[in-house]
């Protein structure tokens, strides 16, 4: 049987696309277009900054190294996982809306906001500093998303966004933020004033 795909083995434009990226398809959801179109648009928001911050769990999941080698390994991948299952829960919430769920690595990259960490190892309060950072602004994101869809009537997302991204969120910062008891951003704050102050003296 004859296969009707295309020769080139690397297919570049849009002419495969079934869906263009950024638009809603009709559901019978009793949801306005307009309503569909700006929830999808924060969810992927949030799926790619989710993305990230799941990866970066990985990331320090195998760099760490020190004394709390062991307990930091651990959980890290805990958060991972629970980070890869939010992944799946925004992208899904995205197809149910109609919309097309950004996917690939390279449209990740271009989309996400979270500061990007250098390829090579940082140590333990970098990691969890780049950590808290990221999860602070996905709280945040997530808090606005959840008005907007609230606001327009979309309470599926609201309810996603509030019982799922926020709660998971806000758990893993209170995990993060007691490995930083002691050697805390506060600490790292200090310490850069103490430097500042000095440099003009
Ligand atoms: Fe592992």
């Amino acid at each position: 049987m004859k296969h009707n795909l295309p020769k080139e083995t690397h297919i570049t434009g849009h002419q495969t696309e079934t869906q263009k990226y950024g638009t809603v398809a009709n559901r019978p959801l009793s949801l306005d277009h307009k309503v569909r179109l700006a929830s999808v648009e924060g969810l992927n928001q949030l799926l790619a900054d989710t993305m990230t911050l799941r990866d970066m769990y990985k990331k320090h999941h195998w760099q760490v190294s020190g004394p709390t080698f062991y307990q930091l390994h651990l959980l890290y991948d805990k958060h991972y996982g629970e980070q890869a299952e939010l992944v799946d829960a925004l992208a899904e919430r995205i197809q149910t809306l109609g919309g097309v769920a950004i996917a690939m690595a390279h449209d990740v990259a271009e989309t996400a906001r979270i500061a990007r960490p250098p390829r090579g190892r940082e140590d333990v309060t970098m990691q969890l500093f780049r950590l808290m950072q990221a999860h602070e602004l996905i709280i945040g994101a997530t808090r606005e998303a959840a008005r907007g869809a609230a606001a327009g009537g979309d309470d599926g997302t609201n309810d996603l966004l509030v019982s799922d991204v926020l709660r998971v969120n806000e758990l893993q910062v209170w995990f993060i933020s007691e490995q930083l008891a002691g050697a805390g951003i506060a600490d790292k704050e200090e310490e850069a004033a103490r430097s500042a102050a000095k440099a003009h003296a």
